[in-house]
């Protein structure tokens, strides 16, 4: 199958809407990662997508859609307090679990009774949600296991000759995936962290975050999102997260521990001696920097990838839910 890049254009999303309508996939831009699109209500598009990405088919997707009504349509009993948070955050990048109805296949939910909702603020991959008049199912367009995409290109890399078609829409401005929540009897739950923080949401409710945020499951421990129990986010590099308390000390320790193979990711790189990759001084720029340096890293050859561990405040709290589960839980205090 050739697989074609067109841009963020009115004839670009007529031409996708169509594929949509077929039951075929297509790559969207969103404002978190690009995602891999397909009817959610068609069991056949949505077993494309598990299939183009190798995705484990309990691993639930989340529903994208254009208009807050919508939820009545797919989910049953809508919380009082998803109407507020949608009202506050959407579009943005937060995603909330409901009951399903009927109407969405077990496929999509992955065998669960609920499933996941989203508004993309994205207003071409809006306008391609209203065209097709259905909710477009669409997990982050990565391989499995694979950092999720930010560009086009590093879809291009992961599906080329998999989907037909890739809606270009440059750089993804948040550049880790949304907030997930469930709901509590009297707030909600973050099942992964993102771009809408704890702190934002703490402004309209109570706020509970799922220990699997910061910490591997043990045996026998229940994943709430099916996602978080999975190998993830990884370049084919070895990551390390380094933890310690200013950046001298994580320059001392990468400048004793390099080779020549070796990527740091810093805070502050003028005192590294080894290769460093764009990275950030806030949570919001290690954010948007994280999973398009550590593809980056693997593209330049590198077999051990440092990076410095971050703040857990604010957005800072994704960053280091992804950056450990890239590390695969290694960590290294200082
Ligand atoms: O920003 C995003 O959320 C991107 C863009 C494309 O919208 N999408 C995304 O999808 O990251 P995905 O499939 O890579 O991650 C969805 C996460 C997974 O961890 C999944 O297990 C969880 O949400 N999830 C989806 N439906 C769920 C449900 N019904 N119950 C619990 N977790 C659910
Ligand atoms: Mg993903």
């Amino acid at each position: 199958m050739n697989t074609e890049i067109l841009r963020t254009e009115p004839k670009s999303i007529d031409i996708a809407a169509q594929i949509l309508k077929n039951d075929e996939i297509v790559a969207i831009p969103t404002e978190t990662v690009y995602g891999l699109a397909g009817n959610g209500l068609s069991a056949d598009a949505v077993k494309k997508i598990f299939k183009a990405k190798g995705r484990p088919n309990d691993n639930p997707l989340i529903l994208h859609i254009s208009s807050v009504d919508w939820l009545y349509r797919y989910a049953e009993n809508v919380p009082d307090l998803a109407l507020k948070l949608a009202e506050k955050f959407w579009p943005g990048p937060l995603t909330m679990i409901m009951s399903k109805k009927n109407i969405v296949p077990e496929e999509t939910s992955g065998g669960l009774d609920t499933v996941a909702f989203r508004m993309p603020n994205n207003q071409w991959t809006l306008k391609l949600i209203e065209a097709c008049d259905f909710p477009l199912a669409a997990p982050s367009a990565n391989l499995s296991g694979l950092p999720s995409p930010t560009r086009a290109g590093y879809v291009y890399n992961d599906m080329k000759g998999k989907i037909p078609l890739i809606i270009d829409g440059g750089q993804c401005s948040y550049g880790l995936e949304s907030t997930v929540i469930a709901f509590t009897e009297n707030g909600v739950k973050i099942l992964r962290p993102g771009g809408v923080t704890p702190e934002m949401l703490e402004q309209l409710c109570r706020v509970e975050i799922d220990k699997a945020v910061t910490e591997g499951l043990k045996d026998g421990d229940k994943a709430l999102s099916p996602g978080m129990k999975y190998k993830h986010y990884s370049p084919k590099a070895e990551v390390f997260m380094v933890k310690c308390d200013d950046n001298d000390s994580f320059a001392d320790f990468v400048n004793k521990n390099f080779d020549d193979y070796t990527i740091v990711l810093a805070k502050k790189a003028e005192n590294i001696k080894a290769k460093t990759l764009p990275y950030g001084r806030t949570a919001k720029q290690e954010a948007e920097k994280l999973f398009t340096s550590l593809r980056k890293a693997d593209e330049m050859g590198a077999k051990k990838i440092y990076v410095q561990a971050p703040n857990e405040e604010g957005i800072g709290l994704a960053v280091y839910n992804r950056l450990i589960r890239a590390a695969a839980f290694k960590v290294i205090e200082l």
